[in-house]
């Protein structure tokens, strides 16, 4: 090989990796932020069909259950605009597992202050556990754009 010829594949490599590295740089970043700001990939704990919600369980019976001291489940419901249930009080320093599913679109649930962040799809349940300790009131957002109410779509964790 010539040096010229060198010369010239050098140049071009020079050029290449910046444009390779360059979008490995950005998806480890947003890879990165993601779980910075802890958003959480809910874990697809089934499958359910949203036509046959009020005959599946636990979505047949949405509220929140006390399984054992300071352990809780909420079976939650999302449709436009509105989380059933959409008020839930727990003790605490509890742990409380969300089961939910969308009856219609897709929603997403965010709690205020609290790691909870899941997208909700219609056919698909999603599972996530988090814990709280201090008492107080936490907001249950949507933040998925589900139509013209979305920003009114709104529930309440009470923590006592
Ligand atoms: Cu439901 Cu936005």
């Amino acid at each position: 090989m010539g040096n010229n010829k060198f010369m010239h594949y050098a140049f071009e490599l020079a050029w290449i990796l910046p444009s390779v590295a360059v979008p490995v740089a950005i998806l480890v970043a947003i890879t990165l932020t993601a779980f910075a700001v802890g958003i959480r990939v809910p874990d697809v704990a089934g499958r359910v069909d949203p036509k046959a919600l009020s005959r599946t369980p636990p979505f047949d019976q949405p509220g929140v259950k006390e399984l054992a001291p300071g352990r809780y489940e909420v079976a939650m419901i999302a449709q436009v605009f509105a989380f059933t249930p959409g008020e839930i009080r727990v003790k605490a320093g509890s742990e409380v597992t969300f089961e939910m599913t969308s009856r219609d679109v897709i929603h997403g649930v965010k709690i205020s202050n609290s790691p909870v962040n899941v997208m909700v799809v219609p056919g698909q349940i999603s599972r996530v556990t988090a814990k709280f300790d201090k008492p107080g009131e936490y907001l249950i957002l949507c933040h998925e754009y589900c139509g013209s109410g979305h920003h009114v779509m709104a529930g309440r964790l009470i923590v006592e």
